[in-house]
């Protein structure tokens, strides 16, 4: 689905007000903007509207138990782990007042206490309870916290009356969403140069040793950088994967791992942050027949010697002084965390992004682990493009200390 939300996880959680079945229409918009979108009914809601229409517009159940015995893990957690996004649309008072006092007594309070993500409130009440001390002091408290808020607006309320209350319109808010999802533009100044794809090594003139690599991730970190801020250029071998659509991203094709190592090289003091994505080739063909192989012996043998290893070779140079902010790929077949602490050291990087040799290549979802030397964050199963985001944000707290140490 493409759109200014494509890829983009968006949990809405909707409360139990009149305004609710304007959350319908919500949810269709956030769809049409290409988001997946995910949703929370309260107990009060489903007063007010089912959860089979959401379930219908979304493709996915709509969510009201915290103690759902279908869900074997940890739901609230789960759900506000995997939203880049959460809408609170209608925002009750009571919803409000629980969030902003830490109450986490049901899947909606519970999720919101667990988001990393940005939180938008479509706040829709009477208007004496909005202007009530208590709504205004849980509001402003949200709002401290960071929260946004969508309206309320003026106009006739379901009461009949006219005041401040009512919620903003759908589109309204879908289009806040747009642009927060849009606007997080942290990595503004920050040069950032990531490789992607595979390697080819020649045999001869028409044939090479190559990979499955599609180059999707890195194109993917390169797409999600450059949304934030980031002067970004991409190193890639050949890759078949759309070209990006951002024109700003500065692109150098390469074929070979040595030819790689070339062009990280000349850029590698001009970055902030490396991030080696692409499938380099461990060794390569030691001698590059001229003329095509012709078919004979039934026996062909290929001498292969090793590649430089590129991510060594910049942890190596840039030694103690940790920058740029270094950040490696490992696709192992067990062991995730053990491999990759393992590669962490002995290539001098920061973290490394781990993952299943089933799980990586060609597709558009990915599942890793990003490891550092103290933490292992597992990433379950979602799209490139936000695991591009999850791992642009832990590079951005190295980045952070480097700053602060320089
Ligand atoms: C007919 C009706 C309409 C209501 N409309 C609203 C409303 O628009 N905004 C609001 O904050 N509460 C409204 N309430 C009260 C909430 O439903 C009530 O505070 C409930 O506990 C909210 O639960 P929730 O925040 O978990 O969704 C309404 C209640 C009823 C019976």
């Amino acid at each position: 689905m493409s759109g200014p939300l494509a890829g983009r996880e968006v949990l809405l959680v909707v409360g139990g007000g009149i305004a609710a079945y304007k959350s319908v229409t919500l949810a269709r918009e956030l769809l049409r903007a290409g988001a997946k979108v995910e949703t929370i009914l309260t107990d009060a809601a489903q007063k007010f509207v089912g959860g089979v229409t959401f379930a219908g517009l979304t493709g996915r159940a709509a969510r009201n138990e915290l103690w759902d015995a279908s869900y074997s893990g940890e739901l609230h957690v789960e759900l506000a782990s995997r939203a880049s996004i959460i809408v609170v649309a209608p925002a009750t008072a009571d919803l409000m007042a629980r969030a902003a006092n830490g109450i986490a007594n049901d899947l909606a309070t519970a999720t919101l206490l667990c988001a990393k993500s940005s939180i938008v409130y479509a706040p829709a009440m009477h208007p004496r309870m909005w202007e009530h001390p208590a709504t205004r002091e849980n509001v402003a408290r949200l709002v401290a916290r960071g929260a946004r808020l969508v309206g309320p607006v003026i106009g006739p309320l379901a009461s009949g009356e006219v005041g401040v209350g009512r919620m903003e319109e759908p589109e309204v808010i879908a289009r806040r969403v747009v642009e927060l999802a849009s606007s997080a533009r942290d990595l503004e100044g920050v040069r950032v140069l990531v490789t992607a794809g595979p390697t080819h090594e020649a045999i001869d003139p028409v044939r090479f040793i190559g990979n499955r690599s599609s180059g999707k991730m890195g194109l993917a970190i390169a797409d999600a950088a450059v949304e934030r801020g980031a002067t970004v250029t991409v190193v890639h071998g050949p890759i078949t994967a759309r070209a990006s659509h951002h024109e700003s991203i500065t692109r150098v094709a390469v074929r070979s791992a040595l030819e790689m190592q070339a062009e990280v090289a000349a850029r590698s003091e001009d970055s902030d942050v490396i991030v080696m994505a692409a499938a380099v080739a461990d060794y390569r063909p030691d001698v590059v027949a001229t003329h095509k192989i012709k078919k004979g012996q039934d026996r062909l043998v290929l001498e292969l010697v090793k590649n430089p290893d590129i991510l060594a070779g910049l942890g190596a140079w840039r030694g103690a002084n940790k920058r740029p902010v270094l950040v490696g790929f490992a696709v192992e077949t067990g062991d995730l965390v053990g491999y990759a602490r393992s590669k962490l050291s002995r290539k001098g990087c920061d973290m490394v992004v781990a993952n299943l040799a089933e799980h990586g290549f060609e597709g558009d979802d990915n599942t890793v682990t990003i490891v550092t030397r103290e933490t292992a964050e597992e990433i379950s199963r979602r799209p490139k493009r936000e695991i591009a985001d999850r791992i642009l944000d832990a590079a951005r707290t190295f980045l952070d200390s480097s700053q602060s140490r320089g």
